[in-house]
């Protein structure tokens, strides 16, 4: 092997196999996690090349140490980044997932607000991903609107993967996603797609209007997001964040939660070792003192 290709090798991986160099792979990892706060520890560098052939193909660039370095010349991150932010989040989610906390809401959380004077309330899903967990809330809410001399309620919904926001917003969802959904609650609140063969399901427009969807990154120093919310729901995300980055989100979480408002967190979340103003009221859900 000649001097010239041993530096290549060295520098971009075995020649003719298509796999990161660890120095790529390294540089990768730290602007993942410098941007949007996601661990990419190097058990993680299988996935990540997977998920960065599909990007590397829509961009026709043919290998990912190709990619890499259009990623890094000159202002090429500033057009790409948003691309491999999509590229790298983990979007898995369903409606009614991890029911206990619509139950402690249906039960708990809603009865409290509604003795508050009946404002409007203000939910927030701070990692919605498609739109399952807002629709969700949203039917929770509207439920409980229903019941409750028309007390109102409005979800902001937001995410950093701009995919998942563009499929959120339609409210349309694979049919099969609905079956979690109890069948009244389905009959009031999602429509079936009239064309026989069509797989889908759409959220009524009455639910719909209701949410307000965001790109906002939870990394960000300060969220353009109003400081009073009743009810914020963060979950499934922690998990991918370090312990220093989940402190620093979760303090500025609270931040925007008014007293007496209520932070859910995904079931295999904590807060352990971190000071927060809250005081934890059942399984993963916390109250703003
Ligand atoms: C596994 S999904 C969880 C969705 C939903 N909360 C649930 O529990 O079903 C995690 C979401 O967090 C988003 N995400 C990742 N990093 C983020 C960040 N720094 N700021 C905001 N959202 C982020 C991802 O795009 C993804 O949609």
């Amino acid at each position: 092997m000649s001097a010239a290709a041993a530096r290549v090798e060295a520098d971009d991986g075995p020649i003719g196999s298509d796999q990161l160099s660890s120095k790529n792979f390294k540089r990768l990892a730290e602007l993942i996690h410098g941007y949007s706060g996601i661990k990419m520890p190097a058990n993680k560098r299988t996935m990540l090349e997977g998920r960065l052939r599909r990007r590397m193909r829509a961009v026709r660039i043919a290998t990912l140490n190709d990619y890499c370095r259009y990623l890094f010349e000159e202002d090429g991150l500033d057009a790409e980044i948003v691309h491999l932010i999509d590229a790298v989040t983990t979007n898995k989610t369903e409606f009614f997932r991890e029911p206990a906390h619509f139950q402690f809401l249906r039960n708990k959380a809603l009865p409290a607000l509604a003795k508050t004077g009946g404002r409007t309330i203000k939910a927030w899903s701070a990692a919605c991903s498609t739109g399952a967990e807002p629709y969700t809330l949203a039917m929770v809410l509207e439920e409980h609107r229903r019941a409750n001399r028309r007390q109102d309620y409005s979800i902001l919904c937001t995410d950093l993967c701009t995919q998942v926001l563009g499929q959120a917003v339609t409210g349309i969802f694979p049919a099969a996603m609905i079956e979690p959904v109890e069948l009244d609650l389905r009959q009031r609140y999602v429509m079936r797609a009239r064309e026989a063969g069509r797989h889908e399901v759409r959220i009524v427009p009455e639910l719909r209007a209701k949410l307000a969807f965001a790109r906002l990154n939870l990394m960000d120093d300060a969220y353009p997001v109003d400081r009073d919310m009743d009810i914020i729901f963060c979950r499934n995300i922690l998990i991918y964040f370090d312990k220093p980055t989940q402190s620093k989100v979760l303090s500025q979480l609270c931040q925007h939660l008014r007293p007496g408002g209520y932070l859910f967190l995904g079931h295999s979340e904590s807060i352990v070792g971190i000071d927060l103003p809250v005081r934890q009221i059942a399984n993963t859900v916390f109250q703003r003192s």
